[in-house]
């Protein structure tokens, strides 16, 4: 085992601003230091373990340790280390990608555009609609509509149509651009006495009142995941594509699937637009697991008739005036290009739709449980969501941070999973196997036990 140098208790932090992280607390508590990988693994700087079983934000689907990717890395950096792509300049590595990535993906004859980040993918999703529609000679329409409860990324653009009210407060963003429709969460959002169908027929009309309200002719796109992962995993119920669908194409409106984490493995497919949505996007981004996060890397990829609109404001203004000087970045290419080989000479997908049952089961195994409210699982995901009221006085105070709670109780325990309101997430890496599961949920009892005994004393 590699020995690891501890550092001294607050060496870095004092100047370290850390994002969801209270910055009052960092200067008084030391965070997590993470000092290397093993597998599905992390071991911080004092030399515990930790399964991380959600894969950080849902990225790590190779883990930690795989040398193929970092053997890919090097010998890209050794061959050309870093290269703008743009002004009628590439590498070759990147047009191997793209035409792997075209050869992969779910939309016919698609465009890619290449980035760093689902955060930047999804900004430049909302740009491209806009010069599409300009040029279109439908320039009104420009706005968004999201969902309530939902992230898309961290600019202002993003942080914007993410549907936390929170944020827009937070950064006083202009939200003149943005509307806002129900999360298909049925658990939690219906009506009393609402059965699946009545909830997916209100959020149909829902949507179609605030394309009313807003002005058909100013809003341009529907930007959602296909399965909601950043609201604490909602898979939405049966019906409620297609009937929203039905909405959008009434009123001209562009559709963008939001696949940073659905896409490259997380529901056993490349992206979750055919065993989800039953339709095809018109625009489309990915992230995270393209890369396995070995390199910050992002696309966003354009339909064919998006694109011909596209053109025709190329055509007026003499060229395409977007770039990025680290977009399509050589080694960032040279690593997607053997996730792919990997996830292909591995059979990754295939595994992931073998362990698919094994995690609903262990998720739903809950169901029943004194202390659970409800239970979800959809792909390689699932979430427990706790009875505050079943924690006695204690968790009623904790209403709203029981996940977080529980996260805490797990890592005493060697487990980091993903806190959401009263929920807690898991998705662990793609390569996860049988053995990796049952220690997951082993670990998780004992963190429950351990919270239930905590808040008993309280
Ligand atoms: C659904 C979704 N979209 C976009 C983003 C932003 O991606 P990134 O963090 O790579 O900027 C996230 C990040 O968690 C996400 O969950």
């Amino acid at each position: 085992m590699a020995t690891v140098e501890v550092a001294r208790p607050n060496e870095g932090v004092d100047n370290l601003m850390l994002g969801y992280s209270d910055l009052r607390s960092l200067q008084t508590r030391r965070p997590l230091v993470i000092a290397r990988g093993d597998g599905i693994r992390v071991i911080d700087e004092n030399g515990k373990s930790y399964i991380e079983s959600c894969a950080s934000f849902f990225n790590a689907s190779f883990g930690y340790s795989e040398h193929e990717l970092a053997e890919a890395a090097y010998e890209q950096f050794k061959l050309m280390p870093l290269y703008s792509s743009a002004s009628h300049r590439t590498v070759d590595v990147v047009l191997r990608l793209t035409e792997m990535l075209t050869a992969r993906l779910p939309l016919p004859d698609a465009h890619i555009s290449y980035c760093c980040s689902g955060t930047e993918a999804n900004d430049y999703a909302v740009k491209f609609m806009r010069y599409r529609n300009v040029y279109e000679g439908k320039a009104a329409k420009r706005k968004v509509i999201s969902r309530q409860n939902s992230y898309h990324g961290s600019t202002v653009v993003d942080s914007s149509l993410g549907g936390a009210k929170g944020l827009h407060d937070s950064f006083a963003l202009d939200m003149a651009d943005y509307r806002f429709v129900t999360q298909p969460d049925y658990f939690n959002n219906r009506l009393e006495g609402e059965s699946e169908a009545e909830f997916v027929a209100r959020l149909a009309k829902e949507l179609e009142d605030v394309i009313q309200e807003a002005g058909p002719e100013t809003i341009g796109m529907f930007f959602a995941e296909p399965i909601c992962f950043s609201s604490g995993l909602t898979p939405p119920p049966d019906g409620y594509w297609p009937a929203m669908k039905a909405v959008l194409d009434r009123y001209d409106i562009l559709h963008m699937d939001d696949e940073v984490i659905t896409g490259f493995g997380r529901t056993g497919d490349w992206t979750a637009v055919d065993n989800t949505l039953g339709f095809k996007p018109d625009l489309m981004t990915l992230a995270k697991g393209i890369s396995a996060s070995y390199f910050p890397f992002a696309v966003t990829v354009i339909s064919d008739p998006v694109y011909q609109g596209m053109l025709k404001g190329n055509d007026i203004q003499h060229g395409f005036h977007h770039a990025g000087t680290l977009h399509g970045h050589p080694v960032g290419a040279a690593i997607v290009i053997r996730v792919i080989e990997l996830m292909e000479e591995r059979k990754v997908l295939e595994h992931v739709r073998e362990m698919i049952p094994v995690l609903h089961k262990g998720i739903h195994a809950w169901r029943g449980h004194e202390a659970i409210a409800d239970t979800r699982a959809v792909g390689l995901a699932g979430a427990i969501q706790l009875d505050p009221a079943a924690f006695g006085p204690k968790g009623e105070e904790n209403r709203g941070q029981m996940g977080q709670r529980l996260l805490e109780c797990c890592m005493e325990r060697g487990l980091i999973v993903r806190p959401r309101a009263d929920s807690v997430i898991i998705g662990p890496p793609l390569i996860a196997g049988a053995a990796d599961y049952e220690e997951i949920f082993a670990l998780l009892a004992l963190g429950m036990k351990d919270l239930q005994e905590e808040m008993r004393r309280a």
